[in-house]
C-alpha cells in the first residue's frame, strides 16, 4: 500500500512568552502520526527562551541566534527574514506556524509569505486599536493577520475583530488560548512557593506579584511603577513583592534604579515557568504589563492590575477580572490599595473562570490544520469552537 504523504509543518519561535504558548501545540502535532514537524528558534532571546525549552523538553531543530544587546527592530527583523527564506527554503513546509505579535512572529510570517509558504497565526485577532499601544506588537499583529492563510482566534472578541477587518470567515477557527493548555500541564503539579520565593519572604504575609518589560513603559513609566512598589511595601505591612525581572537591560537599569531596598520587595532573576506559575496561584494580586500573564492569571482567580494604557486583552475586563491601571503611581496605589483592603473579592473572582480557554486550544487547532490540509470546510463546527459561556456569542 503506498504510504500518505505527511503534512510537514514548520514553527517558529524565538521568545519566552512564544515558547510557552507553543509547546503545548508542539506536543499535540508531534503525536499526530500523518504531521511532521520542525520546530525553529530565531534566538530573539536567550536565557528567557531556553528555560522555557528546557521546562517543555523541546529542542529546536535549529537556532538562528539573534539574541544581541541593544539592537533595534529593524536588526532583528531583517536577520530574522534573511534567516527565515533559507531554512524555509532548506525544510519546504506546508504550513509555517507563528505565535502572536512579536519581530519573530512576523518576520518568519513574512519570510513564509514572500515564498508563498502558508502561514498559521496562533492567537490571531488581538487587538487593542491603539497602533502605538503596545508597540511594536499591535503592528506586528494586524500584519500577520493580512498575510495569514489559517487565522486560529484564541475568542470570540479575537475573531470579531479579524472580521471587521475583513479576513475571509472561513480562515478563521476559534481556539482558545493555548497559554492556559500549557497551565493545565502544570496545574495539578503545583503545590508550594517554589523555595526560592518562600526562602526570602515572611511565612503567611501576602504576595504581590510584579513583572513589567514593555517597550512602550521604558524609562519614566517603568520609574513610576517602581514608585508604587515602594509606597506600596509601606502602606501594608503584611505584603511582599515579588519581582522577576526581564533580561532587558533596559527594563532593569529603571528598576534598580528606582526600587528602594527594602526587606519586603524582592527583585529576582526570571523564574523558571513552574516557579513562576506557583508563585502566581499564591499571590495575592499580579501587577503586570504582559500579556501572558494577564491570560494565566484568571485560573487561580488572582486579580491583575494591567499597568499599560490599553490591552489587547479585554475578556478578563469584562467579566472584572482585571483593570488597567497605566503606570501613574497614585492610581496604581489607590487601586492595589482598594484590591488589598478586600479580601473576599478573591474568592469572588475565583468562580468566573478562565475567559481566555479551556486547555483544548491546540487540540483544536490540529484538527483544524488536519481539515485545511485535506480540503474540508469549515475547518472546525462552530459548535467545537471555544466559548466562554458567560461573556461571547458567535455572532458578537
Ligand atoms: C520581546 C517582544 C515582546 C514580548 C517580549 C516577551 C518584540 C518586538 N518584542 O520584547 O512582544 O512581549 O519579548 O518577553 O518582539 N534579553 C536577554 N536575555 C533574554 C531575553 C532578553 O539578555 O533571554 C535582553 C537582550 O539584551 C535583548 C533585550 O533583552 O536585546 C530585549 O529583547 P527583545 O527581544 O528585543 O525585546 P523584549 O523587550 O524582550
Ligand atoms: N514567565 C515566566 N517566568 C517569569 C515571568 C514570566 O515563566 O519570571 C512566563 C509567564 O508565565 C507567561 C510568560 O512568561 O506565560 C509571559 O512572558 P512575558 O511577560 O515575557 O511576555 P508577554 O506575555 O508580555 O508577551
Amino acid at each position: 500500500m503506498q504510504q500518505q504523504k505527511k503534512i510537514k509543518i514548520s514553527a517558529v519561535v524565538g521568545t519566552r512568552p512564544e515558547a510557552i504558548k507553543m509547546a503545548p501545540l508542539l506536543q499535540g502535532l508531534s503525536a499526530v502520526p500523518s504531521i511532521e514537524t520542525h520546530l525553529i528558534s530565531t534566538g530573539q532571546h536567550h536565557s528567557q527562551l531556553e528555560q522555557v525549552f528546557s521546562f517543555f523538553e523541546l529542542t529546536p531543530d535549529v537556532d538562528l541566534k539573534l539574541m544581541k544587546k541593544n539592537q533595534s527592530l529593524n536588526d532583528i527583523a531583517y536577520k530574522a527574514i534573511k534567516g527565515m527564506d533559507r531554512l524555509l527554503e532548506q525544510a519546504d513546509p506546508d504550513l509555517l506556524l507563528v505565535q502572536g505579535d512579536t519581530t519573530t512572529a512576523f518576520a518568519g510570517a513574512l519570510a513564509a509569505f514572500n515564498r508563498q509558504t502558508p502561514v498559521g497565526h496562533v492567537e490571531a485577532g488581538l487587538r487593542s486599536g491603539d497602533l502605538m499601544n503596545p508597540y511594536p506588537e499591535e503592528a506586528n499583529r494586524k500584519l500577520i493577520s493580512a498575510i495569514a492563510t489559517l487565522n486560529f482566534a484564541p475568542t470570540y472578541v479575537a475573531r470579531n475583530h479579524l472580521l471587521s477587518e475583513g479576513i475571509p470567515p472561513s480562515t478563521i477557527v476559534t481556539t482558545g488560548n493555548t497559554v492556559v493548555d500549557a497551565l493545565y500541564s502544570i496545574t495539578s503539579k503545583v503545590t508550594d512557593l517554589p523555595e526560592e520565593v518562600s526562602r526570602a519572604i515572611t511565612n503567611h504575609n501576602r504576595v504581590i506579584l510584579v513583572t513589567a518589560h514593555r517597550r512602550e513603559s521604558w524609562g519614566k513609566p517603568l520609574a513610576d511603577i517602581c514608585a508604587a512598589i515602594n509606597e506600596l511595601v509601606y502602606l501594608f505591612n503584611d505584603v511582599e513583592v515579588v519581582f522577576p525581572i526581564h533580561k532587558n537591560p533596559k527594563v532593569r537599569d529603571v528598576v534598580f534604579n528606582s526600587i528602594v531596598e527594602h526587606k519586603r520587595i524582592h527583585i529576582i532573576e526570571p523564574l523558571n515557568y513552574f516557579d513562576f506559575i506557583s508563585t502566581m496561584k499564591h499571590s495575592s494580586l499580579v501587577l503586570s504589563d504582559s500579556g501572558g500573564v494577564q491570560e494565566e492569571a484568571p485560573t487561580f482567580g488572582v486579580p491583575v492590575l494591567v499597568l499599560r494604557k490599553t490591552t489587547e486583552r479585554p475578556e478578563a475586563l469584562t467579566v472584572n477580572l482585571s483593570n488597567i491601571v497605566g503606570t501613574n503611581t497614585e492610581k496604581i496605589v489607590k487601586q492595589a490599595s482598594k484590591i488589598l483592603g478586600d479580601t473576599q473579592r478573591a474568592a469572588q473572582i475565583a468562580k468566573s473562570g478562565n475567559p481566555f480557554g479551556d486547555g483544548r486550544a491546540s487540540k483544536r487547532i490540529i484538527k483544524a490544520i488536519l481539515a485545511w490540509s485535506n480540503g474540508k470546510v469549515p475547518y472546525l463546527n462552530e459548535d467545537e469552537s471555544f466559548v466562554y459561556a458567560e461573556l461571547e456569542t458567535s455572532d458578537g
